[in-house]
């Protein structure tokens, strides 16, 4: 048994899950008359009503205990010093440095980096502001209509993810975004562009990612073909920790922007793998999307206990993860501009959190990350939410509603709204048989029909979510929302006791990749017997 389950705390919060098996959420809202008001938290103009969670006072205090024991303040102290809280890699996890707009020193190893990225930000800025102003212009002297960002998982969910939230925001050249190594991602996002007027952002942290090699050495072949070799270097810059790569692939060390080692790739948005999000809708708005982002930082940093927003949606994670067992996490944003955000939160939380050995290598006995997935409301009410309501398994929901809309259709913004609340309210209240019953007795229904019927209709109800109030989707308060879900997958990984910010679980498939690349070039290699079948089915099949 690990010393996690088997403290004192741990088992409370065994027996409050218990205790509260027998009690269901609209019993909490009538022992706790405030519980609306009581269960909220507010920080930079996020409201976070929790109301709706299976939880009580006794519950909320055991599980700031759990934070406690945990050492959650030395390990929130340890993350903002810029210690190598990244232990397998030996990297600190400095995401936050990146979004320091004022000069307070932040250090790594002993030393101040807050002027190197500000440096490097001025330079990407610069950048950005030149292809937008039409200074930065292709090799025949045309202005930049077209920004395509080649780049995969952290070098594409974030910026991809922005430009969309932020879209009422971009004026600038048109951005295009480009993961996939099946070819007709770019095939696709090529047809119709002018390269003259065409720019290529290849964004990656080690610049050896498979994915986005082939799809920058497309690319450069579609842009060489058309304009010559000598264009490239207007066509093409890049992103990443790997200059020697970036000079090997043919961009000058002058069309690089750096970022360091100690910005994991999920986290990375913040640097110049923003530079696509600059360039789209300027390097002020970037400003303002870092700064809402900081303001969450120093909120974390500096709130305690119940009052701190992303230590509060961390606990209620662990708690619908480790006591009620929920087996998943739904994410659903009532916003179309937040399509991407279960994405790129899905790799924030999975990539992060999906362990199973502590920080010094032990096999855990509790569960880590429950799977995170969702899509934007109302189009999910009509998809699966109808298991959300009848399934055997509880999934907690996070609404998140922006409440202000961009566009001037505000019936539909109401609408919006109502069916957020109304999910949040029937996912917690359900319908029992009584009540069916006598909704089908007036239609009419009598009997063995009336009977057979009830049960269908029937909702368990008791299904916790979060509802997160934003104001709107602006540059701030989107900052603001994607640090509190960092934070918040901090938090857990500080329960459980594990390393949020390597990912070795991603290595052994790249590695079979090339063993099966070498496989179907007809060469020998080293595949288990049904992969080796495959591969002699599939070569029969297809050309190379
Ligand atoms: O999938 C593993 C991973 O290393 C992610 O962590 C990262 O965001 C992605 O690949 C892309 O890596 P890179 O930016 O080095 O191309």
């Amino acid at each position: 048994m690990s010393e996690l389950t088997n403290s004192a705390v741990w088992h409370e919060l065994v027996g409050h899950a218990e205790r509260l098996c027998a009690t269901n959420l609209n019993e909490l809202f009538q022992q706790q008359p405030e519980r609306a008001e009581e269960l909220s938290v507010e920080a930079l103009d996020l409201f976070l009503d929790f109301s709706k969670q299976r939880v009580d006072s006794p519950v909320l205090a055991s599980l700031h205990r759990l934070a406690r024991q945990c050492g959650f303040e030395q390990w929130r102290e340890r993350l903002f010093a810029g210690e190598a809280v990244n232990h397998t890699e030996g990297r600190a996890a400095y995401h936050m440095a990146l979004r320091c707009l004022d000069d307070t020193p932040m250090r790594v190893d002993g030393d101040n980096v807050v002027p190197l990225v500000a440096a490097v930000r001025d330079r990407f800025c610069a950048f950005a502001e030149a292809v937008r102003g039409g200074q930065w212009t292709g090799a025949s002297g045309d202005v930049i209509r077209d920004v395509v960002n080649i780049g995969i998982g952290g070098s594409d969910l974030g910026p991809r993810m922005v430009c969309q939230a932020l879209a009422p925001y971009c004026d600038g050249p048109r951005s295009h975004f480009v993961a996939n190594v099946d070819g007709a991602e770019l095939s696709d996002t090529l047809v119709g562009l002018d390269p003259a007027q065409t720019l290529f952002i290849i964004t990656s942290k080690t610049f050896t990612t498979q994915e986005t090699m082939a799809n920058a050495h497309a690319a450069r072949r579609w842009l060489v073909g058309r304009l010559g070799e000598a264009a490239v270097a207007r066509h093409f810059v890049a992103v990443s920790t790997n200059a020697d790569a970036v000079q090997s692939f043919g961009i000058a060390a002058d069309n690089m922007f750096e970022f360091w080692d100690w910005v994991g790739g999920r986290y990375s948005l913040w640097s110049a793998v923003g530079v696509s999000i600059a360039v789209a809708m300027g390097a002020e708005r970037f400003v303002e999307l870092l700064s809402g982002a900081q303001a969450m930082d120093r909120h974390f940093a500096t709130t305690e206990g119940a009052d701190n927003l992303p230590l509060t949606l961390g606990l209620l994670a662990v708690w619908n993860t480790n006591f009620l067992n929920c087996p998943t996490q739904v994410l659903a944003p009532y916003s179309q501009r937040l399509q991407r955000f279960p994405a790129w939160a899905q790799q924030l939380e999975m990539e992060s959190n999906g362990k199973s050995v502590d920080r010094d290598g032990v096999a855990l006995d509790y569960r880590t990350t429950p799977v995170l997935w969702g899509d934007v409301g109302t189009n999910a009410q009509h998809a699966y939410f109808q298991m959300l309501h009848q399934g055997t398994d509880v999934n907690p929901v996070d609404f998140v509603l922006p409440l202000a809309a961009d566009h001037e259709l505000h019936e539909q913004q109401k609408l919006l709204i109502a069916n957020c609340l109304a999910q949040g309210a029937a996912l917690m209240r359900g319908k029992d048989a009584d009540t069916v019953r006598a909704e089908l007795s007036a239609q009419g229904l009598r009997g063995t029909e009336l009977d057979a019927a009830v049960p269908h209709r029937v909702f368990s109800g008791n299904r916790p979510s979060n509802t997160l109030l934003m104001p709107r989707v602006d540059p701030f308060h989107l900052g603001a929302l994607l640090a509190l879900y960092e934070h918040r997958t901090f938090v857990q990984s500080v329960i459980w006791n594990i390393n949020a910010f390597d990912q070795w679980g991603v290595e052994l498939g790249k590695q079979l990749a090339k063993s099966v690349v070498s496989a179907l070039d007809g060469e020998v290699a080293e595949l288990d017997p049904s992969t080796r079948a495959l591969v002699a089915r599939v070569s029969e099949g297809v050309g190379f």
